[in-house]
């Protein structure tokens, strides 16, 4: 690796490097230098101090980790890594186009139409009353006093303002769909804009989902919160002891969907609501509770916006170094990033904690308050616009070089959590949960005025993917 190589590789992650160090680390071999580059992930400039001190200790001789083997029927087919951007203006760009072109396929397959470019519709023969069908990105939504919207829709070639006047189904289902959103538009010219008639969302088509072929159930879990004053041990003891019991003994998987344990410095004032102080003590705390999950029971566990990562979604799997006491604990678990696709015999899982959430909730029409059908229902709306985090600018989100939370293949189980609130549901045959919490509500969800359902865990099986909610 060029000592450019090495900068850029570096940068990427988000690390400084003095001069000094650089020179040290390019006579490493790949794998110490990525082990390096962990260790000191939080650094904001890598010295040459670190990298001797790094040396000198006993850490360069310990053999890394082994992952551990997966079962063959557990495949990841998706899970955030190699992240880190370097902060410039192109990149969201990129993100943008990203995004844009592979929504834009995804309507194309499913309309089976050639859209004609937005540059075009003033070129070549067209006239006023000729119908077109348009594919972009709604930049900007405007109600006038009679309640027309005008949208103002994107794609790579140009730009135009198509109007729906109030009145109709059409304008029902535009005054839901947020800015941001891929759609394709089919309307009329009337002189240098467009009168929207129909508009269609990337949406998924209806069918069969994948089942497993045998009774395998998945429990599913998140926002556990464990630190947190509020906490409540005693009922997530009672799930623990009934996941070793008989009656569980198909439960062959736990999914932890993020916010584990309450961490530190999440927001202002959180230590006053933290019964542990210490992120690593809280790790301690997650291990003796999770040591009594059986053997047969596989976790997979993903970061929410508690865990000690980055907040910029997609964020990477929780650093090793905060999790040992857990894998002590529970070897065989997988860790994954957020968010995490993948397949447990066969069925394809899209686990994502879950914070776009609350700007659906605030910028979709209809989905207040929050509550069991609105958490389904604001989930169902991530499916129709095959994107986790559909709305920009609501939570921060790294343009990475590519857009690790579209929805690109189709779930058979949406999985999120964040929102305190479990909910149940379907969506053209994909199974919707979300996991809820074991957490009491807390002075900040009470001035949102949601009610949390504490101590519900939602069981999938496999088989047929139904659901049943398990209270503690
Ligand atoms: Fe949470
Ligand atoms: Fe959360």
């Amino acid at each position: 690796m060029t000592p450019e190589e090495l900068v850029i590789k570096l940068i990427r992650r988000g690390i400084n490097v003095s001069p000094e160090a650089l020179e040290l680390l390019r006579d490493l071999d790949e794998e110490l230098l990525d082990r390096i580059v962990d260790r000191y992930s939080e650094v904001v400039v890598l010295e040459e101090r670190h990298v001797k001190q790094f040396l000198e200790s006993d850490e360069s001789d310990v053999e890394p980790p082994a992952l551990p083997s997966l079962p063959d029927e557990f495949v990841i087919e998706r899970d955030p890594t190699n992240l880190g951007v370097e902060g410039k203006v192109d990149e969201f760009v990129r993100l943008m186009q990203y995004r844009f072109n592979k929504l834009r396929e995804v309507l194309m397959e499913r309309m089976h139409v050639e859209p004609l470019p937005i540059g075009m519709i003033n070129g070549g023969n067209r006239k006023n009353g000729d119908k077109v069908v348009i594919i972009g990105m709604i930049m900007e939504k405007r109600y006038y006093q009679d309640r027309t919207i005008r949208v103002e829709l994107d794609d790579d070639t140009g730009s135009t303002q198509v109007y729906f006047p109030y009145g109709n189904e059409v304008w029902e289902i535009v005054d839901r769909i947020p800015v941001d959103s891929v759609v394709a538009i089919t309307g009329v010219i009337t002189g240098n804009r467009v009168i929207g008639e129909k508009v269609h969302l990337p949406d998924v088509n209806g069918g069969e989902r994948n089942r497993a072929e045998v009774p395998v159930k998945v429990a599913l879990l998140s926002d556990i919160h464990i630190g947190s004053k509020y906490f409540n041990e005693k009922k997530f003891r009672k799930f623990l002891e009934w996941l070793s019991s008989d009656e569980a003994n198909d439960v062959r998987y736990l999914i932890i969907g993020g916010d584990l344990i309450d961490g530190i410095g999440v927001y202002p004032n959180q230590e006053e609501e933290l019964l542990i102080p210490d992120i690593y003590e809280q790790y301690k705390k997650a291990a003796e509770l999770l040591q009594e999950i059986p053997d047969r029971v596989r976790v997979i566990y993903i970061p929410g916006n508690h865990e000690p990562v980055r907040q910029a979604e997609p964020q990477p799997k929780v650093p090793k170094k905060y999790v040992e006491p857990l894998l002590d604990a529970l070897p065989d678990m997988i860790m994954l990033g957020n968010p995490a696709v993948f397949r447990v015999l066969g069925v394809r899982f899209y686990v994502y904690h879950g914070r776009s959430l609350n700007a659906v909730f605030k910028l979709v029409p209809g989905l207040q308050p929050v509550k069991p059908r609105t958490v389904v229902e604001s989930m169902r709306w991530l499916i129709k616009l095959r994107h986790l985090a559909p709305i920009w600018g609501e939570h921060p989100i790294s343009p990475e070089s590519i857009d690790w939370l579209l929805i690109d293949e189709v779930p058979d189980v949406l999985h999120t959590g964040h929102v305190h609130v479990y909910g149940v549901g379907e969506y053209k045959g994909i199974r919707i949960v979300n996991s809820g919490t074991f957490e009491e509500e807390t002075p900040y969800i009470r001035s949102l005025g949601i009610k949390v359902t504490v101590g519900k865990v939602p069981i999938v099986d496999l088989s047929n993917l139904e659901v049943k909610i398990k209270e503690f």
